[in-house]
């Protein structure tokens, strides 16, 4: 029997599905960036795609670390995985930084305002463990970070045999797993 691979859209669409659905283990990423050529990793939530200009954006503090780095090299990869679907995707993107975004900010409730909200920037020290907060301040640091998708490297565990296609919007592969 001959399939073909699942299409960039497709995949596109599954994502763009389970960014809705409360839950969905899709929704957590981990988001890796280079810091002077050693790869850094973290969890962020993958908040909005849009599929038709393959953009995900993720929301965060502009102070971050990790918005640093993508100003400082923008090449940037997220994965996830789901191990109800028992699949892997691995998105190869390029982000741009959006400052000033308040259409966005104006979505968010006050618990998520306070994400943004601390005086000393995050990965800062701290005298003790509570970071003090200046909620006038949230806005202003919060920023999204948005990720063109270049490709996708899709896998799906099976017993029977796994499947892996190298996925983009012009063509899609399919790949030994
Ligand atoms: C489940 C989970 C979801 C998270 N989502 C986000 C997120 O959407 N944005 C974010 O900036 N940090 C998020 N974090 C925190 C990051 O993993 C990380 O600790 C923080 O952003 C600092 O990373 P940096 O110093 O590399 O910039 C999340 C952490 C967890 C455990």
């Amino acid at each position: 029997m001959r399939n073909n691979p699942p299409s960039f859209n497709a995949l596109c669409n599954d994502l763009e599905q389970a960014l809705q659905t409360r839950g969905d283990a899709w929704r957590i990423a981990s988001l890796a960036t280079l810091s002077n050529n050693r790869p850094e990793l973290r969890s962020v939530i993958l908040r909005t795609l849009d599929i038709d200009k393959h953009l995900l954006t993720i929301y965060t503090d502009r102070r971050s670390e990790k918005v640093n780095q993508l100003i400082k090299n923008p090449e940037c990869a997220l994965l996830c995985w789901c191990p109800i679907r028992q699949q892997q995707l691995r998105l190869s993107c390029i982000a741009t930084i959006k400052f000033e975004q308040n259409n966005v900010w104006l979505t968010l409730s006050a618990n998520q305002r306070k994400d943004y909200a601390t005086i000393i920037a995050p990965g800062r020290p701290l005298q003790n463990e509570n970071a003090d907060m200046e909620i006038g301040f949230s806005a202003q640091n919060f920023c999204v970070i948005e990720c063109n998708i270049n490709h996708i490297e899709w896998l799906r565990i099976n017993s029977d045999g796994h499947l892996r296609a190298r996925v983009s919007p012009e063509e899609s592969q399919w790949i030994c797993p």
